[in-house]
């Protein structure tokens, strides 16, 4: 059952598709103070699920979060807010409820934090609908609340294939290059991505004439070897005459203003740039309609980025900022005033105060930016969706983002954003998905390797065999890291084999994917939602479960080569060693598993069925599979 409690919503954010009356006075569970902070004593056994993309681990008490769209490249634990706003969670204790708080300000989720028995969450500014979701299981709670939010976004099977990324690919020769090199070493892929080094000086919707001379060309040689590739996108547009996407926008009105209705203007990639207002109906259209130059020459998938926004600076507080620093000159710099110098910079990107001095029109009335910050990246890709439906037969494409709001969860999948080459981003990225499944949230994945900092060859297998089941299987890394390809690191069998297992899965991981989206159903579930009277499986936290009958163990640490597995029931344990699939019974409870690195462990209820390989997903025939068990 649901119940929606209003208190002044100013905005409609559209993340709830199936209405729900309103029900007047006290919610149930809560209590509510004058100015909206709403409150819950937990006992000592409660736990809480949910937020989506966010730090720590699947039970989220004992740490403060929140919800604030922030392009945030350190995701350490201290951290209180990623990429997504996803303000959903679960109360399972004495009482056991959802709760949904559908508003784009920011909320702070203070889960046990301050005070551990309390969880308390304040939004900025007391606006918002509030859906109290109860239901008999943990699962029934999130399948009414996936119901109410709708239909997740499935994209085609052709992006359940591997992919490889790396930004510093800067020319068509490194695209061929990396293709010849998984294709001559046997390793199956399906996408390669472009990030911003395809465009001339990191401008929307242009290629660069001197790095990629002939794209249309690149991309059917790509496609006849059963390749696609995958352009980025950036929110913001290069500020410069003579460039058709700016001077229309500009033309037009359609970019966000200033407090005097100057465009705003803000740094990002391109240098000096500006936003487009994707709340206003017609600057939606238009900027999706852009994709156009793109899908001409046959590209098919895209993922946007930097659609918090993020935003390096702002040309106002950069101004500011020399004006600043130049007071330091001749002063002695002791340490105080040495870290305020220092500060004068680092504090310009993403700041409230930049946030709350640029304006959006939207069908309700005029906003400061601040009050519907949490919207933007799923307005932007709510326009690349509708845009792309029109543009692309049958919705053959492929779209995810960075930022998101729940409701976004209908238009495109998202990544995890700037993780690090980092043993626990493995286990962090195991924690995020059932969260996010929980909000919405199907076509996840996190950049497989790590993007930042520099990739070892064992932390790359080991990542890939946790990523093999995560819809969306991407390495990727960033500009200047060591390369991380499935064939930077010598010898290529290791990775053949666990990319390969990928493949030979997608009859089985494919169908529960459609499975999940289409029954409100989640794909990744804490083992504590299939085995709610399992006190020690509700304890687990590096365990989920994979569709209906897997369940995966991965190994996440520095030189393990076994691990601890829980089993809540006796399951077949299934093992693939260098290609080779064997099975063996298991029992309930705690098991010592070998891992060696390079194979592959995890468990199954039912006989699993597994496709025959293949080199990317045209090549596989998904009801041609033999049964193992
Ligand atoms: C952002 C994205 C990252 C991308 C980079 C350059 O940091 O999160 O994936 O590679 O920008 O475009």
């Amino acid at each position: 059952m649901i119940k929606r409690y209003s208190y002044s919503p100013f905005i409609d954010t559209g993340a709830v598709v199936t209405k729900v009356d309103i029900t007047c006075g006290k919610p149930d569970f809560f209590s509510v103070s004058e100015d909206g902070v709403f409150s819950f004593v937990m006992d000592d056994k409660t736990r809480v699920y949910g937020l989506g993309e966010a730090v720590r681990g699947i039970n989220k008490r004992g740490w403060i979060y929140e919800s604030f769209c922030t392009d945030e490249p350190f995701h350490t634990e201290d951290k209180r807010s990623l990429y997504g706003a996803h303000n959903f969670i679960i109360i399972d204790g004495k009482e056991r409820f959802g709760a949904f708080f559908d508003t784009p300000v920011r909320l702070t989720f203070d889960i046990g934090y301050t005070d551990s028995d309390i969880i308390s969450i304040k939004p900025d500014k007391f606006c918002l609908d509030l859906y109290i979701i109860t239901a008999d299981t943990l699962k029934g709670i999130v399948g009414e609340f996936r119901a109410m939010i709708g239909r997740s976004y499935t994209p085609p099977l052709w992006a359940f294939g591997y992919g490889q990324s790396r930004w510093g690919y800067v020319n068509q020769d490194d695209i061929r290059a990396a293709a010849n090199r998984y294709q001559e070493a046997g390793i199956p892929i399906d996408m390669i991505y472009l990030d911003i080094d395809y465009m001339e000086d990191f401008k929307d919707f242009t290629v660069s004439k001197e790095r990629f001379p002939d794209l249309k060309g690149l991309s059917d040689e790509m496609g006849e070897r059963g390749i696609r590739l995958i352009p980025i996108i950036d929110a913001a547009v290069k500020k410069q005459e003579g460039y058709s996407v700016y001077d229309e926008g500009h033309g037009k009105g359609y970019f966000c203003k200033d407090e005097n209705g100057e465009d705003f203007v803000v740094g990002v990639w391109p240098g000096m740039s500006v936003l487009p207002d994707f709340f206003n109906d017609e600057v939606s259209r238009w900027f999706g309609m852009k994709y156009k130059a793109l899908t001409d020459l046959g590209i098919q998938g895209f993922w946007n980025d930097m659609n918090e926004p993020a935003l390096f600076y702002s040309e106002k507080e950069l101004n500011n900022a020399f004006k600043e620093i130049k007071t330091y000159e001749g002063k002695t710099l002791g340490a105080l005033t040495f870290f305020g110098a220092r500060e004068v910079f680092t504090r310009l990107a993403n700041s409230d105060k930049d946030y709350g001095s640029f304006y959006h029109n939207t069908p309700d009335g005029r906003f400061v930016h601040s009050d519907v910050h949490n919207m933007y990246g799923y307005m932007m890709t709510k326009s690349a969706h509708e845009a792309l439906s029109e543009l692309i037969p049958d919705n053959d494409f492929l779209l995810f983002s960075r930022a998101s709001y729940i409701g976004a969860h209908r238009y495109g999948g998202i990544w995890t954003g700037d993780n690090h080459s980092w043993w626990a981003h493995i286990l962090q990225s195991l924690q995020q998905m059932p969260a996010l499944n929980m909000c919405g949230f199907m076509f996840v994945g996190s950049d497989i390797g790590g993007f930042n900092g520099s990739c070892t060859r064992d932390l790359l297998i080991r990542w890939l065999s946790f990523a093999l089941f995560t819809p969306l299987m991407r390495n990727h890394s960033a500009v200047g890291t060591r390369s991380q390809e499935a064939y930077a690191f010598g010898d290529t069998e290791v990775f053949r084999h666990i990319i390969e297992l990928r493949y030979r899965l997608l009859p089985y991981l494919y169908s529960s994917y459609i499975h999940a989206v289409d029954n409100n159903e989640m794909y990744f579930r804490p083992l504590a939602f299939d085995y709610e009277d399992d006190d020690v499986a509700a304890q687990v936290e590096d365990q989920l479960m994979v569709g209906d009958s897997l369940m995966i163990a991965p190994i996440y640490t520095q030189n393990a080569d076994a691990r601890h597995v829980y089993l809540p029931e006796s399951m077949r344990q299934i093992r693939m060693s260098k290609g080779e699939i064997s099975t063996e019974e298991l029992n309930k409870g705690w098991h010592y598993v070998s891992v060696p690195l390079g194979d592959v462990v995890f468990f199954s209820k039912k006989p699993l069925p597994l496709a025959k390989p293949a080199m990317n997903t045209s090549e596989l025939k998904l009801d041609d599979v033999e049964y193992v068990f």
